[in-house]
């Protein structure tokens, strides 16, 4: 058997569509266990990293392996700091994304583009991280502040990075509650194995580009509705049940009209996914004698109705809550604007994003995988006149 035949047989054996159950890398930075319903991050379990983190320290896990000292902290967040603020250019692109009414994702996409246009200094993987790190949220808050005819407001020097993007949304300095309910949801989603996104930046970076270019390609596949689109949806949903009181008849409409429930199912987990778990609690802690408390109480009842649902309606395939359902809710509570739902996820994914680009090019191979060939064969030209 020549290789090309070994090749071939390969590829019509081990094709799996949308790659599923494929380990395309080995990391050190998250491990999924979905049958258990298990998420380490930099070795500690999420409810762990979760409660005590701030997301500072959670990038230098990250980054380094290993947690920081005062100093490395204080030093991390002087970098985050002095890499805030957006160029004009950029802002300008930000705005007219937001004045024409087009999504926030398209918004940090542009700006993440041009991150590095007019700066010196070249190349630099953890340059790179700490600045596309620092301006997701300036950018996601920006296109917001635009989306609302107001001007941005400058990041705040003695805020962390969570407080300081829920300021740069208000130009208020909000809770510690808020604050922590939102970092709280940054630890809980900055990294998560080989998903969609994080393959992308990864794949991207295997071709000796450069890491912005890699965080561009990220936050053009966390877009998308089946990755980090579901959250909008979710609250949607929860909103429309929240004043109907009847999860039941809405969640069997929906099934019943073959719609998919967002906010349930993952490729991974069979069973609840274990930052549900984390953010439920989380947005429990926050709603706490908050006057929309109700609303909380709105979401577990339409968890409790979707998963005894879906279990009826896939018997042969368990769909449990995913990440999103109460990453709407949390969110929601602490004054993130729906719109800004996937942007959001892109503030806390950066940090995986980043990270796990630099694993790669500890160790680099370009990725570069095969696809099976299903179409024509020995077809023969017909000019452009005769067809
Ligand atoms: N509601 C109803 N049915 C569902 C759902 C759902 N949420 N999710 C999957 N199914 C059904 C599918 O229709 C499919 O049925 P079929 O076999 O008859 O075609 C079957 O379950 C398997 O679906 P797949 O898409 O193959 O499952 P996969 O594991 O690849 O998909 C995904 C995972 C994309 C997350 C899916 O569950 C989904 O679309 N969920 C809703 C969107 C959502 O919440 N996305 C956020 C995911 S979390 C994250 O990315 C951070």
């Amino acid at each position: 058997m020549t290789d090309r035949d070994a090749d071939e047989g390969r590829e019509a054996g081990d094709y799996r569509p949308g790659l599923e159950g494929v380990i395309a890398a080995e990391t050190r930075l998250s491990r999924i266990d979905g049958e258990a319903g298990e998420l380490v991050i930099g070795g500690f379990p999420v409810p762990e990293l979760a409660a005590n983190a701030t997301f500072e320290e959670t990038l230098y896990l990250l980054w380094n392996d290993r947690l920081p000292t005062g100093p490395e902290l204080d030093s991390l967040r002087e970098r985050l700091r002095r890499n805030r603020r957006l160029p004009a250019e950029t802002l300008a692109v930000v705005r007219e994304v937001a004045d024409r009414g087009d999504p926030a994702m398209d918004a940090l996409r542009a700006a993440v583009a041009s991150a590095n246009v007019g700066r010196e200094g070249g190349e630099d993987p953890e340059r790179d991280a700490i600045r596309a790190t620092a301006i997701v949220p300036t950018a996601a808050a920006a296109y917001w502040r635009y989306r609302r005819g107001e001007t941005p407001v400058a990041p705040r020097e003695d805020l962390g990075h969570a407080a300081n993007y829920l300021y740069a949304l208000t130009g208020e300095e909000p809770t510690d509650a808020a604050v922590r309910g939102l970092e709280t949801y940054l630890n809980c989603v900055v990294d998560h194995g080989l998903n969609a996104s994080t393959f992308v930046a990864r794949s991207v970076v295997s071709t000796e580009s450069d890491l912005l270019s890699a965080v561009t390609a990220g936050v053009g596949a966390l877009k998308g509705p089946l990755h980090g689109g579901a959250p909008g949806p979710v609250l949607d949903m929860l909103r429309v049940v929240h004043d109907s009181g009847d999860p039941e008849t809405w969640v069997r409409d929906r099934l019943d009209s073959g719609e998919r429930l967002m906010g349930f199912g993952h490729r991974v987990y069979r069973v609840r996914d274990p930052r549900a778990s984390v953010l439920s609690a989380a947005a429990e802690r926050f709603y706490e004698g908050e006057e929309d408390r109700g609303f909380f109480e709105t979401a577990v009842a339409f968890e409790d109705v979707a998963r005894e649902l879906l279990a009826e309606h896939r018997p042969d395939h368990r769909l449990d809550t995913n990440v999103e359902f109460y990453t709407a809710v949390l969110l929601a509570g602490v004054g993130v604007p729906r719109d800004l739902f996937t942007a959001t996820f892109a503030v806390g994914r950066v940090g995986g994003w980043t990270a796990h680009c630099m694993e790669q090019l500890e160790n680099n191979r370009i990725v570069r995988p095969r696809a099976r060939y299903v179409g024509s064969e020995g077809r023969t030209w017909t000019p452009l006149g005769e067809r």
